[in-house]
């Protein structure tokens, strides 16, 4: 990223248009739903640990909410609420399948869903073990100092001498898509675009094909040089390398998983250290509790509180049948508030002892970018606290809420300083 970049050639419009949790972009996915779903989760979670039916049904959301496992009208649908069954299905990945077919993710199809998300066993493996590396704690570091840094000190350059800003949209919103594009190659001032060209994977990839093409010729220092330079030897010893397609897919994944959910995570943990201006006294005062706190807010309010599997056989399943063919929908929302594994489960508390969370997954397919996210919101919440003495929220606008069904995020976070 060169210098000056970021926040000039960011339209400050088009970026409140493109990450408003309310906009039509984001409605699919349950931006419209505005209430707290947790005291229904509980009881769901006290009734039984699975049910019948669709977690945002059984929420009593009746608006559009499509997401991972969904829609499938055909298919009967199940959600479980506790810790224990969640953690039983992460665990059974030949029962609980990611997949309902072998992805292809040469044929085309640059689809998020085509990728190693939905993939299982042998395959998946293989993907990700060519991936990881990146992605290793050791490489956060690597994260920082090319893309999160700049980019994180950019934004606040822009609305520093303003002594008053709006944090969720132009701050948390453009950290994540900057630091992906950025580790792509791409010039910020075709960030948007990528983030506009999100729900059509076509022209992403696009964008992506010439930078494909040149890292191959002369590989640089970013995602895409190590992605065409990775290899691995499979079960015969023939060194395997990624496709352009599979770099292709895989780009289209790591945009779609890592920068919406960012994002809003960073947003919900600066609303809850916001709203308790005793916790942020501490966290301010000794850095160390920023950790904690980055964990807890993703125990405690994850953005994606759910997520799915096929059943690959009929099985009896924490006292409902699933019969082979149904989706299973893991509510990690609920499992990550069940008072069996948390004592006060629906306290914000960075003071708990610290035990993982689902709010990344869990099983094999366990989230590939949480170290990369988890540097992102570290950060970036340590910068605001740097260089925004006395940051509160603006007790003249309306506080942040948090909305959202299978997107989860804070509405704006209004904040005054100085
Ligand atoms: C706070 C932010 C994030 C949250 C809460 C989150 C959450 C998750 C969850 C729950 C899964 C597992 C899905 C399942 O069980 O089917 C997942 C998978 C994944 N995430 Fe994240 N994610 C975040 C950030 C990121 C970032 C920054 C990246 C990339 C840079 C990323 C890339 C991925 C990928 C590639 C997968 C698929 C892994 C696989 O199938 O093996 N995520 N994420």
């Amino acid at each position: 990223m060169t210098e000056n970049s970021t926040t000039e050639q960011l339209d400050r419009d088009r970026v409140r248009e493109l990450f408003d949790l309310r906009s039509s972009y984001n409605a699919h996915m349950g931006g419209g739903y505005r209430d707290d779903p947790y005291p229904i989760w509980k009881r769901l979670r006290e009734q039984a640990p699975v049910h019948p039916g669709i977690v945002h049904e059984l929420t009593g959301f009746e608006g559009p909410a499509f997401f991972q496992g969904l829609p499938h009208p055909d298919r009967p649908h199940f959600s479980a609420f506790t810790w224990e069954a969640c953690d039983a299905a992460y665990r059974n990945a030949e029962v609980f399948s990611a997949s309902l077919q072998p992805v292809d993710p040469n044929n085309g199809n640059y689809d998020a869903m085509n990728s190693m998300l939905s993939m299982g066993g042998d395959q998946h493996r293989r993907y990700r073990q060519l991936v990881q590396p990146s992605f290793v704690p050791a490489k956060a570091e690597w994260w920082i100092r090319n893309w999160i840094e700049e980019t994180v000190h950019h934004l606040i350059d822009g609305f520093a001498a303003e002594g008053r800003a709006e944090l969720n949209v132009d701050f948390c919103a453009a950290i994540p898509v900057l630091t992906i594009t950025g580790s792509f190659g791409v010039p910020v001032d075709q960030a948007l675009d990528i983030r506009e060209a999100q729900s059509r994977p076509g022209d992403l990839v696009e964008m992506i094909k010439p930078i494909v093409a040149a890292r191959r010729e002369n590989p640089q220092d970013d995602l895409i040089s190590i992605l065409v330079e990775a290899e691995m030897k499979d079960d015969n010893g023939v060194p395997q390398r990624l496709t352009d397609d599979e770099i292709y897919s895989f780009a289209v994944l790591l945009l779609t998983a890592g920068s919406g959910t960012t994002w809003k995570q960073m947003g919900i943990t600066l609303t809850a250290l916001l709203q308790r201006p005793e916790v942020l006294k501490k966290v301010n005062e000794d850095r160390t509790l920023l950790r904690p706190a980055i964990e807890e807010a993703l125990r405690w309010v994850p953005t994606d509180p759910m997520f799915s599997r096929y059943v690959t056989r009929d099985i009896d399943f924490h006292g409902v049948h699933l019969p082979e063919g149904s989706v299973l929908h893991i509510c990690l929302g609920a499992a990550n508030r069940d008072p069996a594994r948390w004592d006060n489960p629906d306290d914000y508390d960075i003071t708990r002892k610290t035990k993982a969370s689902f709010a990344f997954g869990g099983g094999a397919h366990i989230c590939l970018g949480m170290h990369v996210a988890r540097a992102e919101m570290r950060v970036g919440i340590g910068a605001l606290l740097d260089r925004l003495p006395n940051l509160r929220l603006d007790p003249d606008r309306e506080p942040p809420r948090f909305i959202g069904m299978y997107e989860r995020g804070a509405t704006e976070i209004p904040v005054v300083f100085g």
